[in-house]
């Protein structure tokens, strides 16, 4: 996977599950039907959006983004849709390549942890999916922003 494909992926999963919130909350505030889309759509989006956010971390560190491009990523997971824009918006800069860019002897230290996660992808994955539900675990223990 290269810096490019992981990003637009979880940019346009986070894009889809917010369509689906939104259609849960049509249901559930216009049509007055049910609750079950937005009880469904709501914890998979907050999975999505965490799996975004850590995966802009890791990715905007690995290309160089400056720390303002950085926080507005991170901010475009919060306005349904922003993610394909922020990903438009990055690709059309130059600033999404297929090439990861960070090695061991980077100057600096978050790019070198970066580089042992592309140097170990196995422990890397995994590492991303138990960081992924145990913060999903713990915001839902917090309770749901909205909702
Ligand atoms: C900025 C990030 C987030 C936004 C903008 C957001 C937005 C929303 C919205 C608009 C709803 C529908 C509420 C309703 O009208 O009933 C919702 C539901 C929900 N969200 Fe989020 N959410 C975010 C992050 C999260 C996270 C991180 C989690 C936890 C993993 C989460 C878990 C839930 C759950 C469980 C529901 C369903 C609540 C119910 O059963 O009624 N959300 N969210």
């Amino acid at each position: 996977m290269t810096p490019r494909r992981v990003f637009r992926a979880l940019a346009v999963a986070e894009a889809i599950t917010w369509v689906c919130l939104l259609a849960g909350m049509f249901v559930k505030y216009v049509v007055d039907a049910s609750e079950v889309g937005v009880q469904v759509a709501g914890p998979v989006h907050g999975t999505v959006f965490i799996a975004y956010c850590l995966a802009t971390v890791v990715v905007g560190v690995d290309q160089r983004w400056t720390s303002g491009r950085l926080v507005l990523g991170l901010v475009s997971a919060v306005p349904p849709l922003m993610t394909v824009w922020f990903d438009r918006h990055v690709e059309a800069r130059g600033g999404l390549d297929d090439t990861w860019h960070s090695r061991p002897d980077s100057p600096n230290g978050s790019q070198r942890a970066v580089a042992w996660l592309i140097g170990h992808r196995r422990q890397a994955l995994a590492g991303f999916v138990v960081a992924v539900a145990a913060l999903t675990g713990l915001a839902l223990l917090v309770g749901p922003p909205v909702g």
